[in-house]
């Protein structure tokens, strides 16, 4: 365990244009801690992780692990992948075909020239972790895609390294062996306590694994927090999108309220949503939305980010409860979820999702196609972006939390 310092990273590929794949990236790493690097693809995650493991020559900065400098750019220093005491374990399995389990696991240690017999013990030790105890002998090819991935896990921690880099290494897995695998990774980093930098696309792999997230866009770190504060507090719309608040409604002041912004590229050919609506409401595109938001006055178009968990659904003809936002919105689709329903409606040519539940409201359970409802939201469930993406300054988080 060790702690590492990220300072300054910046990684450039040649091309055209060229690529900055890693831009002026800090960041520092507490000894067992679990940190994920979250972001879409091509953002930079696998380069920050060669990076760290030494696979690639970094244009700027530094990086240390514990009182050791392995990477000094302006000093010249490199140190390479053998001499760093890191682990890895990639997405795709990449065990030797040619060699059983133990020469796979014990691979790491025969590079670090570790004796014999202490390699054996470490080996078994791995294979024990992982429960490969009885998969030794096997081949790569004899195994199962779950079993490979727990071999390259204990590949990865054979060597008792100071620091694991896991690159997507579930995604490859059927989703029942993805859930398995990760509640076992859990399980280990929380016996172990080893240091991990882990990266994925998947919030919720994200959410599961990380004492903090750092959510990563073009090659920079974009917000850094626990789990809980990004999931609750996204500083940017970025963010908001990245880690589950998939809707987005753009507004615009509209003399001392709030109403829907015009949306370029509606898709919603027949126009339905943005005729007459229900309940006396049109249902047009400019429409009053809101008499108050918990936005500052210096805004004039915000827009407002959403759960599918947080938009609501209610009869036509029924009135939100007094702290929500009413929208007249259409069912465009409706899918069966077992304990709620996922639906697909439009509001003035935005779509939008809804995970409305069916306990004791099976109501829901026969939204169709077409049909005419009310979408509302609660005001403090909303996060509310201004024109840049940046979070406006708001109301206290505790009541955001409640909501
Ligand atoms: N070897 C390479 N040569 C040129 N460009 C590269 C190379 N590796 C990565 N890149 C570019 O750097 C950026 C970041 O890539 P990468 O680190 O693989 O992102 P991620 O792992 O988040 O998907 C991308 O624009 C990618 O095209
Ligand atoms: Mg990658």
């Amino acid at each position: 365990m060790s702690h590492v310092r990220i300072e300054g990273l910046t990684k450039r590929f040649a091309g055209k244009p060229p690529a900055i794949a890693v831009d002026d990236l800090s960041l520092e790493i507490e000894p067992g801690e679990f940190i994920v690097l979250l972001g879409p693809s091509g953002c930079g995650k696998t380069t920050t992780l060669r990076c760290l493991a030494g696979l690639e020559t970094p244009d700027e900065g530094r990086i240390s692990l514990g009182d050791q400098t392995v990477l000094d750019a302006h000093g010249k220093i490199n140190l390479p992948p053998n001499k760093r005491r890191i682990g890895m374990v990639f997405q795709s399995y990449a065990l030797w075909p040619h060699m059983t389990v133990r020469r796979n696991i014990g691979y790491p240690l025969r590079t670090r020239r570790v004796a014999r017999e202490q390699a054996r013990t470490r080996i078994e030790e791995a294979a024990e972790l992982v429960d490969c105890s009885a998969l030794l002998d096997r081949y790569p090819a004899q195994l199962s895609g779950g079993q490979q991935q727990r071999v390259a896990l204990a590949r990865g921690l054979a060597a008792q390294p100071d620091l694991v880099l896991f690159d997507e290494p579930l995604s490859n897995l059927d989703a029942r062996l993805r859930d398995q695998v990760r509640a076992q990774l859990h399980e280990l980093h929380a016996r172990l306590g080893f240091t991990a930098v882990f990266v994925t696309h998947d919030q919720s792999e994200a959410l599961a694994l990380g004492d903090r997230l750092a959510i990563m866009r073009a090659g920079r770190i974009e917000q850094l927090g626990t789990p809980e504060r990004v999931f609750e507090e996204p500083a940017t719309e970025y963010v908001a999108g990245f880690i589950g608040m998939s809707n987005r409604l753009p507004l615009r002041r509209q003399g001392e309220g709030w109403g829907l912004a015009d949306q370029p590229g509606t898709d919603d050919p027949s126009g339905a949503a943005g005729q007459t609506g229900t309940a006396g409401q049109p249902g047009a595109t400019g429409q009053a939305v809101a008499h108050e938001l918990p936005v500052p006055r210096s805004h004039s178009e915000i827009s407002a980010r959403l759960r599918p968990d947080d938009l609501r659904l209610c009869p036509a003809e029924e009135e939100p409860p007094d702290h929500g936002v009413g929208l007249p919105a259409e069912v465009v689709d409706a899918q069966f979820g077992g304990r709620h329903m996922d639906v697909v409606v439009t509001v003035a040519g935005n779509r939008l999702h809804a995970r409305a539940p069916l306990t004791g409201k099976p109501w829901a359970r026969s939204l169709s196609r077409g049909q005419r409802v009310t979408a509302w939201f609660a005001k403090d469930a909303a996060i509310y972006y201004d024109a840049d993406g940046v979070r406006t300054a708001t109301h206290a988080p505790a009541a955001a939390v409640g909501a």
